[in-house]
């Protein structure tokens, strides 16, 4: 399954001679779009191998981790829990789009608070899931790990060599790890986190050993799921000249960011950018819940 390069053309690209293509890794399959299904693909063969035949995981409300997990879950006869953060849901996980879905195919939830979640990791919190659950194969919070980063690293193709610069959307960094590992040497990847914090680069390295690749730190518009007015109308108006969907927790966030780059000259005339529609669309319906809420324009769907 790989997902088709499309060619953008918006006439700032002309203006300033520079092509960008983007790798609709959103399409290969409808509820475990994108990066989920690469991140997915190899741990649940390990589950399978391990005879687990229940897979835990970690996730905020909107979690598009969360949803696909669920979807594979129901895909591969695999039993799922979704570990969700915030005790609050637990009256009306119904009214959250993501939870809901998840649930009807056939993930149980566990809510915690914010506080029990954070030490999600502590030896007690994971002896307790084992009391609560039984034998599981658990996957981390983002779905990052060893088997996710190989995963990661069928994103790229020979078709996509002639690419000098490549930019993806960073959570945890899983992915970008991946399409680092299997790029080439003249290429360069450009990772745009959609969070705060100088953490990411550390947990790169722990994927990868090349150097054939930066962050950019500009354009998380605040922090993870914070969005602003003109994001919102970036991506409404990107969606109505391309075509193409973005999502406004990680690829609305690449797309703003590569495309003020190109306006500010620092891609050279002649450059060939992909960048990588990691999916995530799920995640627009809550998202139009709480813009709703704050009087803010929607997301065009
Ligand atoms: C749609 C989408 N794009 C990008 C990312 C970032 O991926 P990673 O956590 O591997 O950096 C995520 C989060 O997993 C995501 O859901």
């Amino acid at each position: 399954m790989q997902g088709i390069n499309q060619k953008v053309d918006l006439s700032i690209l002309r203006e300033k001679q520079v092509a960008l293509s983007v790798k609709r890794e959103d399409l290969i399959h409808p509820f475990i779009s994108g990066n989920k299904y690469r991140k997915l693909k190899y741990n649940i063969l390990e589950a399978k191998q391990r005879g687990l035949d229940t897979l835990l995981t970690f996730g905020g409300a909107y979690s598009n981790h969360i949803a696909a997990t669920a979807y594979a879950g129901k895909l591969y006869g695999i039993e799922t829990i979704g570990v969700i953060r915030g005790e609050e849901l637990e009256q009306n996980w119904m009214q959250n789009p993501t939870l809901l879905k998840a649930h009807e195919h056939g993930m149980n939830f566990k809510f915690v608070s914010r506080t029990a979640y954070r030490e999600k990791a502590d030896r007690s919190f994971l002896e307790g899931l084992e009391r609560d659950f039984g034998p599981h194969y658990m996957i981390p919070e983002g779905g990052t790990n060893l088997l996710a980063v190989k995963g990661c690293e069928e994103i790229l193709t020979q078709e996509d060599k002639g690419f000098k610069v490549i930019c993806s959307s960073v959570g945890t960094g899983g992915t970008l790890a991946g399409i680092i590992n299997s790029s080439l040497d003249d290429q360069r990847i450009i990772g745009f986190p959609s969070l705060k914090g100088g953490f990411l680069k550390k947990d790169i390295r722990n994927f990868t050993a090349k150097e054939n690749w930066k962050i950019n730190t500009d354009y998380h518009f605040g922090g993870y799921a914070k969005v602003s007015e003109g994001l919102i109308k970036f991506i409404n108006n990107f969606r109505e000249k391309t075509n193409i969907p973005t999502d406004p927790i990680y690829t609305g966030k690449l797309l703003f960011g590569i495309l003020e780059l190109v306006k500010n000259d620092y891609f050279k005339p002649g450059t060939q950018i992909l960048a990588i529609h990691s999916g995530g669309l799920q995640g627009i319906e809550g998202m139009n819940l709480v813009l709703k809420r704050k009087n803010l324009p929607l997301i065009e769907v």
